[in-house]
């Protein structure tokens, strides 16, 4: 349990499984007294979710919204503001790959839906939850990047990867904005998670090849990474703000 989170209201988009997931069920386990969850296609996922939360004893309620164009995160801002409009942590952890697609067949409606899900979604939301946590002084958000920004993405992923770098650039700008206010803006970089994201776009033998570069010997969890999410909404890293944290096994070292 984490004192400091008591009575914190927490939103985490794309919590229907996956590290969104395991960080909803993290920020309910260690304090949290709300936290409100969004999903797009998986909802039966957001049910289990929903049922470990109220278990952790937390009130919670579920969002659906498409992030992947401008009206979907319209949309959602709107559903934001009739039922949690006064979030104190955000994580904008909803994202994905979309499909593998390579630079020269690579079509105009894919880069603006990889664009608007993994970049736009997390600057627009991030602008709706700002507000109320600077009137009180008090707020957290914390974004997702990947290790595919430090390292250009493998095959087909250039602009998912160049999305996630515009993640990791954004935090800073929106750290040095909100810290003085009493916000601070951070972001984690996942190495490769073996979950349910690689089941989609990677093939074991990838997989396996991924492991080969990590010098800890295994994969992320998306336990692992939601520890790293608590940690920096917690008052341990009360005095780091404008980073991205990489947590991948010593895969990628500078
Ligand atoms: N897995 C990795 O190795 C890895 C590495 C680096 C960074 N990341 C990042 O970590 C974050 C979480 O990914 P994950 O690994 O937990 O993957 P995941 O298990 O596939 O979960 C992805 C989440 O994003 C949501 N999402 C997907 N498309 C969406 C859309 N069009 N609109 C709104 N939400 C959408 C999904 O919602 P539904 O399932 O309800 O559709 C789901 O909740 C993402 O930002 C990802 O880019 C992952």
């Amino acid at each position: 349990m984490l004192s400091e989170l008591n009575g914190k209201t927490a939103l985490v988009t794309g919590a229907s499984r996956g590290i969104g997931a395991a960080t909803a069920v993290a920020l309910a386990a260690n304090g949290c007294s709300r936290v409100v969850i969004h999903y797009n296609s998986h909802a039966e996922g957001a049910q289990q979710v929903m049922q470990r939360i109220k278990a952790a004893g937390a009130a919670t309620e579920a969002l659906q919204a498409d992030l992947s164009t401008p009206a979907g995160i319209r949309g959602f801002r709107d559903a934001l503001r009739a039922t949690a409009p006064e979030v104190d942590i955000l994580v904008n952890n909803a994202g994905f790959l979309v499909q593998r697609s390579s630079f020269v067949d690579f079509p105009e409606d894919l880069f603006d839906r990889v664009m608007d899900l993994n970049f736009r979604s997390a600057w627009f939301v991030g602008q709706e939850c700002a507000p109320a946590m600077v009137r009180k002084g008090w707020g957290v958000i914390v974004n997702l990047s990947s290790i595919a920004a430090r390292n250009g993405g493998g095959p087909g992923a250039a602009i998912y990867a160049a999305s996630k770098a515009a993640v990791a650039c954004v935090t800073k700008g929106m750290a040095k904005e909100l810290a003085p206010k009493g916000v601070r803006v951070n972001a984690v970089s996942p190495g490769t998670v073996d979950n349910h994201f690689h089941q989609v776009f990677s093939s074991r033998e990838m997989l396996d090849n991924m492991l080969k570069m990590t010098p800890a010997g295994k994969l992320g969890s998306d336990e692992e990474v939601a520890d790293t999410i608590l940690f920096l909404c917690s008052d341990a890293s009360r005095y780091i703000h404008g980073q991205t944290i990489e947590i991948n096994g010593g895969m990628f070292m500078v």
